[in-house]
Formats: structure tokens, C-alpha cells, sequence
């Protein structure tokens, strides 16, 4: 996770809700599960967990026999992730200012390099840090990924013109397919599979929250930080009202992840 700086962990901080995320977007941990498999680590191996979070994921690594390493931009999260896992080894650090040196078998990332706008440095990092022979295996928003939830927040936001709010809401990386591995290659990475699929996740309701509005919560943190207390009531109808058609089917909110899922190694 890469993040803004921290900050109190409130129900409209910036910093992420450790606890909340690990309990209530279980979905981002069990969508990893088919990138471990792609991942495939070997007893003994390095793999770098890039934006490990609550460290499910590196947790999973470890116990596949690899040494790895957890990197995650968030304290809240690295704190969570000790607490969970005080046998692992997590540092604090962001995706785009990586230092190691031909250190890592493998690194690994899932759901994290959206957040981070300048991934020609995330790109480079990676390279540095893998040995030859190495690999990248990663998942994030590919082009398309939550684009009603976004066009319905955009939606909100342009109705009710709060001064001071930032418009139009666009945080977050999401680049297509072909763009992605044209990156990897000009940062001297052999393509060797990449794939952008959809995969809508299942956001239920819970304390009274619509599941677009408990989406937006853990997700859309700093908007929701920015927008006055009084005014969330009617942003969280205009979304509801805006998106329902396409995302609330069998009475569930279905987020509508497009995910870009790659395995790059350094060119020969
Ligand atoms: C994602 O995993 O695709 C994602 C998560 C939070 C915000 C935006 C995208």
C-alpha cells in the first residue's frame, strides 16, 4: 500500500484503517491467492512482498520455504502486519523509491501499484532489485478498473460543488495492458505473460453502510476526509443513486474490478 502521510487512524482519516481493511476487504487478500500460485516461490528463495499490508500474502510466501521481505508505505498496515506475523521481516518504504540491489529472487506485488502514480521509478526499482535470472509477478487496476464507482463519484462531486473539493476524483493509476508491458520493456524487463481481466467483487453491506459507501470508506479515504461532514449523507446517495443499475444486482454492491496481472523477468 502506498499512502499519503500518516495520520490518526479516524473513520475519515487519510491513513489506512489496519484492522477494518484486514476484516472488510478480505476479497483484496483472497483475490491474491491465484498470484501466489503464479508466483510459485521456492524453499529458500528472496522475494520482496511489495505493499505486504496486513502480510496475508507474505505470510503465505514464508510459509512456501522463502525468505521475504514485506515493504508497505503505510504504518498503520506495518504495524498490523508485526502484530500479526512477528516472525516475518516488514520494512517501511514506498514502491517508487526502492533501494535494494540485486538482492531478490522474486518480487512480488499485489493490489498495491495503483497508488503509485510514478511507476517508471516502481518499474526501474523492481529491476534493481531482482538478480538475474529473477522475476516480477504482479496484480493491480488495469484500465477500466472501478470506472462506474469513480463516474459515479465524479457524478456527486459535480452536483454538489463543494468549494474546496478537489474535482474530478482520479487518484489512482490504472493503465492498459499494452502501455504496462511497453513500460517493463523500456525498463529492461522481458514481458513473458500479462493479462487485464474483470473481476467484480462482492461488497456487502455492513453498520448501516451501503457496500459502495463501505467501499468508498476503506478505499477513498482522502475523499472522504475532504468532504465536510455534513455533505456525506447526500454524496453517499447521489453515488448510490448513480451506480446502483450497474453495480447492485441480487441485492449486493459489486465493486467492478479490472485487474492487470504480469510476469516479467530481466531481459537477457
Ligand atoms: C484495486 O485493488 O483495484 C483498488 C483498490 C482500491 C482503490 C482502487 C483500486
Amino acid at each position: 500500500m502506498n499512502l499519503p502521510p500518516p495520520n490518526a487512524e479516524t473513520e475519515t482519516s487519510r491513513e489506512w484503517n489496519a484492522k477494518r481493511y484486514a476484516s472488510e476487504a478480505r476479497f483484496v487478500i483472497d483475490g491474491g491467492a491465484p498470484l501466489l500460485d503464479l508466483l510459485a516461490a521456492r524453499p529458500g528463495e528472496r522475494v520482496l512482498d511489495l505493499g505486504s499490508g496486513t502480510g496475508a500474502l507474505t505470510r503465505a510466501i514464508a510459509d512456501a520455504g522463502a525468505r521475504v521481505v514485506g515493504l508497505d508505505a503505510s504504518p498503520a498496515m506495518l504495524a498490523e502486519a508485526r502484530a500479526a506475523h512477528p516472525d516475518l521481516d516488514f520494512r517501511l518504504g514506498r514502491g517508487e523509491t526502492l533501494a535494494f540491489e540485486h538482492e531478490f529472487d522474486a518480487v512480488f506485488s499485489n493490489a498495491t501499484l495503483h497508488w503509485i502514480h510514478d511507476a517508471a521509478a516502481v518499474v526501474s526499482g523492481v529491476r534493481r532489485a531482482l538478480v538475474p535470472g529473477g522475476r516480477f509477478v504482479a496484480e493491480f487496476g488495469g484500465h477500466g478498473n472501478v470506472a462506474t464507482v469513480t463516474a459515479a463519484v465524479n457524478h456527486a462531486l459535480d452536483t454538489l460543488a463543494l468549494p474546496g473539493v478537489t474535482r474530478p476524483f482520479s487518484p489512482w493509476y490504472f493503465p492498459r495492458l499494452g502501455a504496462y508491458a511497453s513500460l517493463l520493456e523500456a525498463h529492461g524487463f522481458d514481458v513473458r505473460s500479462a493479462w487485464s481481466f474483470p473481476r467484480p467483487s462482492a461488497m456487502p453491506d455492513r453498520d448501516g453502510k451501503s457496500g459502495i459507501a463501505a467501499w468508498l470508506a476503506i478505499f477513498a479515504r482522502e475523499l472522504m476526509a475532504e468532504l465536510p461532514a455534513a455533505a456525506h449523507g447526500s454524496f453517499t446517495r447521489l453515488v448510490e443513486d448513480h451506480a446502483r443499475g450497474a453495480l447492485f444486482r441480487d441485492g449486493t454492491w459489486w465493486i467492478d474490478y479490472v485487474r492487470l496481472r504480469v510476469v516479467a523477468t530481466p531481459a537477457l
